[in-house]
């Protein structure tokens, strides 16, 4: 097994390994790259969906997606799909998967299905290297601080979704969400400092309104992105990632218009987040 970083800070391509068939000491390794390096990529894989479930029953359990679509004959597969003539795509700005949740979802695996003939490229940013970017003085600041997270504004009845071509498409408009993090958490495998905060779905600092808090909020959300601390992934048949939301944020580039654009994506369980 070979690893090569995509960047300096975020993100490792491992090859000399079959995901569908890795070994126990491989899976080790390969999970320890991940809660390092935030998402790890896999090029010329032979993953079909029952490959994808076992793999992610392999590493923990899997978290079904409120929202997207389910591929039919294997639910626990959650479609991530853009049609030629839609105009919007799933999960197009930064964000982290399922922060919504009070026991949100450790990783997830995206699988490259359907791809455009250029774009559709995912980039990562590492909330490790973010965290330990920012001044000494907005350290201070959010020491302490925890935060409330929400999807509603995103997928109910009247959200963001509903108000574009992508809201027919996506499911649970009637699910209600809500957790509380730190703003700071330890990462639970490797007990790094992570920036746990993201402009998808963080809306407030508890104590806070949600006016007091954009402030420092937006403050946190653009000092996050620091350029060295992100990669980028031009997806090609066979690839796949596999990254930790905890470590990382991601954005789905939205640049193939015209263009159909298939994912397949198992979110995998994690844990309940501490500072
Ligand atoms: C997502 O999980 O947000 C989608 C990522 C992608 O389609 O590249």
């Amino acid at each position: 097994m070979k690893l090569e970083k995509m960047a300096p800070k975020c993100g490792v391509e491992i090859s000399g390994i079959s995901l569908a068939h890795c070994s126990d000491d491989e899976m080790r390794a390969v999970k320890q790259a991940i809660y390092e390096q935030g998402v790890a990529v896999f090029r010329d894989q032979d993953f079909s969906p029952e490959d994808h479930i076992a793999f992610a029953k392999k590493w923990g359990g899997i978290d079904i997606n409120n929202y997207f679509p389910l591929e039919n004959e294997h639910p626990e597969i959650a479609v991530v799909k853009k049609e030629p003539d839609q105009q919007t795509n799933i999960g197009g700005a930064w964000h982290t998967d399922h922060s919504y949740d009070q026991v949100p979802a450790m990783g997830s695996i995206l699988v490259a299905r359907v791809l455009p003939p250029a774009g559709g490229d995912t980039m990562w940013a590492h909330m490790g290297a973010a965290y330990d970017a920012l001044s000494d003085d907005l350290k201070q600041q959010i020491e302490g601080l925890e935060a409330f997270h929400t999807a509603d504004h995103v997928y109910n009845e009247g959200g963001l979704y509903a108000q574009t071509d992508m809201g027919k498409s996506l499911r649970g408009q009637d699910v209600r969400t809500g957790a509380v993090h730190p703003v700071v958490i330890r990462h639970p495998q490797t007990g790094r400092k992570l920036l746990y905060v993201n402009s998808a779905f963080t809306i407030h600092f508890l104590g806070q309104t949600r006016e007091e808090s954009l402030p420092l909020l937006q403050q946190l959300f653009d000092a996050a992105l620091t350029g060295d601390n992100e990669c980028r992934l031009e997806w090609k048949p066979g690839t796949v990632a596999i990254w930790d939301n905890r470590t990382t944020w991601h954005n789905a580039i939205n640049d193939y218009q015209g263009h159909a654009r298939e994912m397949h994506r198992i979110t995998l369980t994690g844990e309940a987040l501490a500072a």
